[in-house]
């Protein structure tokens, strides 16, 4: 028997975000290979008899790209479905693409499942909308991490875009702001960063760029950074604004 793999999307982490069908192929999985983004409640879903594998890649708990290749091959020999679920949408900086491709090698039945991307979800939550007429006609959305084997990042993207989205930019969060200054972005451009974001853990910080290239505030990942006029209007579209003033998870920096 060979089984077929699912790589579903799981959305930015409400569980409410999830989409009819990837709840549907959670409920009836035999066995989920679940990332580090994936929340408790997702996993709640699933059948009491499932068997459940973390294959994140935190630090010290890291598990090579490969092994989870090779993971998904020997699964679908043994169960008929096996479900891989990836945080946000798995075709966007997810590494899902590697995944189907080794599958496809592999000669091993698989679909590939859209999930609610954090890179639109996690703004759109928080009151920044990416686009608005007016203020923003396009956005691009980069990687902050330049890893082994990682394609280099077009950095000049951001001189043609109102809005600029980068994923996993924490960790050089200084660097990408007078990286963007050096390429001609205004200094008073307000910037945002959403820790956790569509969870019940959700920070927001907002600065400027100049501020973000000069005396960065501290953040943690996971956390998305958004640049741009857009993110001003998180002062009036921001559903949960009053509730923030009073107990600030929006800090200005
Ligand atoms: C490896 S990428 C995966 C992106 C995912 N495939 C997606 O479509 O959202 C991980 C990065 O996505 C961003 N991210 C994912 N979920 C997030 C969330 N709930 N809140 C803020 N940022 C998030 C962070 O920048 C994080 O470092």
């Amino acid at each position: 028997m060979m089984g077929k793999v699912y790589i579903v999307g799981a959305g930015p982490g409400d569980v409410e975000l999830l989409t009819l069908k990837a709840v549907r192929i959670i409920k009836e999985a035999d066995v989920i290979l679940y990332d580090r983004l994936v929340s408790e409640d997702i996993l709640q879903l699933a059948r009491p008899d499932c068997e459940i594998i973390y294959v994140g890649k935190e630090e010290g708990k890291h598990t090579p790209q490969d092994s989870i290749n090779r993971m998904l091959v020997e699964l679908s020999k043994v169960y008929r479905r096996v479900v891989r679920l990836k945080g946000g949408d798995p075709f966007v900086f997810g590494r899902g693409a590697e995944e189907a491709l080794y599958l496809a090698q592999k000669g091993v039945e698989f679909e590939v499942v859209p999930g609610v991307s954090s890179v639109t979800g996690v703004p759109t939550y928080v009151g920044i909308p990416l686009t608005m007429r007016g203020v923003s006609s396009s956005f691009g959305v980069v990687t902050g991490h330049e890893g082994e084997g990682c394609y280099g990042v077009r950095w000049e993207l951001s001189k043609y875009v109102d809005t600029l989205v980068v994923v996993m930019g924490v960790g050089k969060r200084q660097e990408i702001g007078r990286k963007l200054l050096e390429l001609g972005r205004d200094a008073e451009e307000p910037v945002a960063f959403v820790e956790r974001g569509c969870t019940s853990r959700q920070r927001v910080v907002v600065t400027s760029l100049g501020r973000l290239a000069s005396d960065p505030p501290p953040v943690e990942p996971p956390a998305l950074l958004v640049v741009g006029k857009v993110v001003d209007l998180i002062n009036t579209l921001g559903k949960e604004v009053e509730r923030w003033r009073q107990n600030p998870t929006v800090v200005i920096w």
